[in-house]
Order: C-alpha cells, then structure tokens, then sequence
C-alpha cells in the first residue's frame, strides 16, 4: 500500500479508509486493552497516534515495539478526540521494519541536554527540537534562492580550494597531497611546494567573495551559497570552522543599494520562515520559555514569534562606527567597565558584547554600523575620502551581534594596488582580481551573510553547534 506522510495524513478526513504510515516510534504506551504509539516520520513536527487492540496478533508485536522502532502500519483512519490531532490510525497490520532496544537507544523519551544530544550528532535528528531545525535550515535555503531568483540574481558556484586568501586574516585551512611524515624541501630548506598538487600552497577557501565579484563585474547581479572554512581558534557559541555563506555581488550598487538589499533579503527569509515554518517556530518558541523559566525577567529573551515580526516591523538603524563609538564610549558598561574588552578610543574592533549593546539596550532593533577603520576590515573595502575609513557595513542583531558582513568594493585601481602592497598580500595571489579594475572597473559592493548566525536568530537556539547537522570546531570532528 502506498505511504502517506504524516503531514498529509493529518490534513485528511477521508475517515473510515484503509491509508499506510511509515516512521520512527516517539512513545508507546499501553494499559490492558489497548496501546497508543506516537509516531513521527519527520515530515511535520507532530505526531500520529496509533492505536492497537492489545490481542493475541498485536500482543507479540507490541512486545518488540519501543522508543527509536521503525515501523510500518496499515490501518484504519479514524476521527480522534484524545490525542491532540484530528485524526488517528487504527491498526490493522504492523510491521516493525527495525527495533531499537530500550537498554541501548540512547533517545529514551524524556529530556536531554543540548550537550547529551551534540555526543549522539548521529541520532539527534529524532529530536522534536533537531528536526524542527532541520526543516527550517531547508526553508531557509529555498528561501535565499528564491528571493535572489525573484530579483533577477544568478547563482555562481566558487572554488572551494583556493590560491588566496580572501579576507586576508590569515586563518585558513590547508589543502595537501604532501606527504607530512616526509615533507618534500627545496635546496633552502623550505616546503618545495612544487611537489605539491596544485604546485603550490593551497587552501579551503574563507569566502567566495573574490571570484564572485569576477561574475558580477559580467553578469550585474550574482550571488554564491557555499561551504567556507576558518581556521580560527574562537570556541564560542557563534564561531564554526565550516559554516554556510551567502555572498550576493552586485556591479553599480553602493553602500546604500547594499544595506537596501541586505535589509530587504532579512525580512524577506524571516516572514518566509513566519508564513511556512509555523508549527516548528512555536515548537522552539516553548522550548525556549521552557529553558528560560529560571533566568530572571529582564534576562529573558523576547518571544520568538514576537521577535521575528518584531524584526520585520521596524526599519534597521543606520549609523557610522564612529558614532557608534561616541555612544558606546559613553555607555554605563563602559564607564563602569562591565565590558569585558573596555572601549578605549577611535579605532577599536567591536566585539559582540558592544555589537549587542547598541542593538539591544541602545537602539531596541537591529542596527548596520558603516564606514569602520580601514585598519580593522578587509583590503577590498572602498577608501573614504578621509583616508582613515572604508566603506564597510556590519548588520548587528539582538542575540547575535554581526549577522552580516559586507562593503562597497575599492574599484579603483592605484587605491587597491596600494592597498595590497601596504598589506603585504602577494601580488602573484591577486593578478586576476587586481585586473578586474584595470578593464572596465565599475562601484560595485556586496556582503556575506553566516548562514548559521541567521539560523541561531530564527531558532532561538543559544549555541552555533546546535543549528548545523555536524558542527566542525576545534578539537571536534565525530561525525
Ligand atoms: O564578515 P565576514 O568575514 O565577511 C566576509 O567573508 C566577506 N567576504 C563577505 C562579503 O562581503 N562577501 O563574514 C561574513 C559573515 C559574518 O557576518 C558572520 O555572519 C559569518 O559570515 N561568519 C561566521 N559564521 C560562523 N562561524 C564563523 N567562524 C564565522 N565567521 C563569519
Ligand atoms: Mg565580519
């Protein structure tokens, strides 16, 4: 008999037909007379119940039916009128397609700490709570494609290995076929990376900005989704060492056409996950308020449902970094040296405890800081005519702090060219990009939006580790 998915099935009043469910067993309970199994299949987060007549038939079944069984069940669907859906399922034939053992399967139903849950990466998606974050990843994803499809964007794919080093913070993995237990060594004793696969140092690409402007700078409007990698040694709850980027480029834009498309792009995927993820957001909505009980009132966060149309409702404050220091300068934390990294002056990079001040307790919504000190962005970044600052935004939101990087790109030949030799970036890295501004050169910018970041904000989820299927941070690679 063919399946119906759960989620389907429970839209059905056809009562009284014969239908085929296929899934994981939730929970089983029985009394004398009659058992109910809960059963998900991860096409919705709710459950159908099944309902078994405890006789000589289901008896021995029931027996081998526990928490974590894949079963299939062909029965009858039935109006229900205990079990929290409309309908129910009386079964008539039951196949246990695999069993899991109770003194094994680690997904006993009762509750398990996220911590618990990151050891058993492999079973978590069983969860309410990690499919719930699965679905929304997925729409998320077909969320980010079709607002860039709407908007006449194409899709490029960027290298993955890569010769440079894009945001120039040297934080890169490397990519070899060296032999590590005998390294191959030129006459000066150096890496003879000649040998090497590429016949030259290589490296997991840290963003797919760099040849994503080489399309746009043709095609207009371009954007990438890709896997990126840093190798930074940050372990905290909102640093991956792979995580998911979104990278539009767009030739003729400014600064403001790119905080325009940034803010539109943010609204746009979260009234997405608002219109079609309903029924998991409310899910971690709870669970949320359920985390949250012991927290005091003012360290609690806001609703989930109320805080995405929160976001939705208001316009993004623009400001410079500069005033943004002039406020923060000024701040009672920083007066009283509640920050842990104090604000001293002009020039300071922003750490996410400053980024979540201004948005959370200065402004109340989120913020895009422009024109950052040259000296603490990226090479590519447009100059100011101050010669101190680059045409650099950082889109901040509660929770989170930095959820979107980008700028307004230098199109200017001389300017970049200085800029590469001052950072002493090599020119054998960068010919290609550097030419890009000698044959016609147009204003151009673009951002990168950490998919993940977005993901924690739409979740409410407090840890980076939880809302990717198998987190890579330092010192962890199970899965
Ligand atoms: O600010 P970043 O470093 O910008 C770039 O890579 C530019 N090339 C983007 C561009 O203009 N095309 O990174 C962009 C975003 C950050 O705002 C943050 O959301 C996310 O990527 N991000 C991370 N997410 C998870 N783990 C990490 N280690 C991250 N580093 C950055
Ligand atoms: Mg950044």
């Amino acid at each position: 008999m063919k399946r119906t998915e759960i989620k389907y099935l429970l839209e059905r009043t056809d009562f009284g037909e014969i239908v085929n469910v296929k899934g994981w067993v939730r929970t089983k309970r029985a009394s004398k007379n009659v058992a109910f199994i809960a059963l998900n299949d991860g096409s919705t987060i709710k459950n159908v119940q099944i309902v078994v007549e405890v006789n000589d038939v289901f008896e021995k079944i029931l027996e081998r039916i526990h928490t974590g069984a894949a079963l299939s069940v062909d029965g009858v669907l039935a109006e229900s009128l205990g079990s929290g859906q409309k309908v129910e399922i009386q079964a008539k034939e039951i196949t246990v397609l695999g069993e899991a053992d109770p003194n094994e399967y680690p997904l006993q139903p009762k509750k398990h700490s996220l911590e618990f849950l990151r050891e058993k990466a492999h079973l978590r998606f069983r969860t309410n709570t990690f499919s719930a974050i699965a679905r929304i990843r997925h729409a998320m994803i077909f969320a980010i494609h079709q607002f860039f499809n709407e908007r006449n964007f194409y899709n490029i794919h960027t290298p993955i290995i890569t010769g440079s080093d894009a945001e120039g913070a040297g934080e890169m993995f490397q990519v070899t076929t060296l032999n590590l237990e005998n390294v191959p060594k030129t006459e000066d004793g150096k890496v003879d990376y000649k040998k090497d696969f590429f016949g030259k140092p290589a490296n997991l690409t840290v963003s797919g900005q760099l040849e994503g402007e080489l399309a746009a700078l043709a095609l207009s409007k371009i954007y990438t989704f890709g896997p990126t990698f840093r190798a930074e040694n940050s372990n905290t709850t909102r640093h991956l060492a792979e995580f998911w980027m979104i990278e539009p480029e767009m030739a003729f834009y400014d600064l403001d056409d790119n905080m325009d498309l940034a803010e539109e792009m943010l609204k746009y995927v979260i009234r997405y996950a608002l219109d079609h993820c309903m029924d998991d957001l409310q899910f971690l909505s709870k669970r949320q308020q359920e985390e949250e009980k012991n927290k005091k009132q003012n360290e609690r966060s806001m609703e989930l449902i109320e805080k995405l149309n929160f976001i939705l409702a208001e316009p993004f404050v623009r400001l410079s970094y500069t005033e943004a220091i002039r406020i923060l300068m000024n701040s009672k934390p920083n007066k009283k040296k509640r920050f842990q990294y104090v604000i001293e002056a002009w020039g300071a990079d922003l750490q996410s405890e400053h980024e979540r001040y201004l948005v959370e307790k200065h402004f109340k919504r989120p913020v895009i800081l422009t024109d950052y000190p040259a000296d603490i962005k990226a090479f590519y970044m447009k100059q100011n005519e101050d010669g101190k600052t680059v045409r650099a935004m950082d889109v901040l939101f509660p929770q989170i702090g930095e959820i979107i990087g980008g700028s307004q790109r230098e199109e200017d030949y001389n300017k970049l060219y200085d800029r590469i030799k001052a950072l002493n970036i090599p020119e054998s890295s960068m010919w290609w990009y550097l030419e890009t501004r000698k044959f016609g050169s147009v204003p151009h910018s673009g951002f990168g939006l950490g998919f993940e970041r977005l993901i924690l904000f739409l979740t409410g989820m407090s840890n980076i580790r939880d809302v990717i299927p198998f987190p890579r941070t330092p010192q962890n690679l199970e899965f």
